[in-house]
């Protein structure tokens, strides 16, 4: 940290899946001492909820459904999500999840919902938010904007990885699929698609380690 502990907030990480937001999120989050969300795991729980409750992406009251939910999210060193007072956030890493959060995230209620709880989270104190339209939408004006890219092959191979740790077996190739999968329409779709913001530092993550990217951040925010 600078020595006047002026780090400038919020900060946005945006990128398409498993490019490495939330470890660079959550790495920055604990050296400052600023929350870290989650933005995806929000989207998640919508899809979850919505799946239990049995009604489909294409139904017009999918956002209506989404709306009435009672999302918390609880922004700290790492995201947890209550859904209705209970916590789910061991569940949001589901295959079922995982094949259907693109199409519930394309629903422009469902956006709106999730936006507005973001902003109030981020406007309670020094905070760090990654997903794929913090730049762009979410949080326009913040003074520090990264969107990290990776390969395919990379970010399949972390995915896979991370997959094991969260106690969840994914081959590298079936990560692969899913997340090309979900690139395509997270980046096609109409309302706020994944894209960099004109004033984001853009960083190729592939050949980079965690540390790396940590340490670039770091120099970045001029904090080295
Ligand atoms: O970051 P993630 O892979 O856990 O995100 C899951 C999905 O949620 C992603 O495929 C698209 C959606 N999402 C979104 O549309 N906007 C965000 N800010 C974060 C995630």
């Amino acid at each position: 940290m600078r020595p006047d502990g002026c780090v400038p907030w919020p900060i946005a990480i945006d990128g398409p899946a498993a490019s490495g937001k939330s470890s660079l999120g959550m790495a920055l989050a604990e050296r400052f001492g600023f929350l870290f969300l989650d933005t995806g795991l929000m989207y998640r729980a919508v899809t979850l909820a919505a799946l239990e409750a049995g009604v489909p992406p294409e139904d017009e009251a999918a956002g209506a459904f989404a709306r009435a939910l009672d999302i918390r999210a609880e922004a700290g060193a790492e995201t947890r999500i209550l859904v209705d007072g209970k916590d789910v956030t061991g569940r949001l890493r589901e295959p079922e999840v995982e094949h259907h959060v693109s199409a519930y995230s394309a629903l422009p209620s469902v956006r709106a919902a999730m936006v507005a709880a973001q902003r109030a989270i981020a406007a309670r104190g020094p905070a760090i938010l990654a997903g794929r339209d913090i730049g762009t939408v979410v949080l326009p004006d913040a003074p520090v904007k990264l969107f990290l890219e990776a390969s395919p092959e990379a970010r399949a191979a972390r995915r896979s990885l991370q997959a094991r740790q969260w106690g969840l077996a994914q081959e590298a190739a079936e990560a692969r699929r899913d997340i090309e999968q979900r690139d395509r329409l997270d980046s096609s779709r109409a309302a706020s698609p994944l894209r960099p913001a004109e004033d984001a530092v853009v960083i190729d993550t592939t050949d980079l380690s965690l540390e790396d990217v940590i340490r670039y951040a770091l120099e970045l925010l001029g904090c080295n």
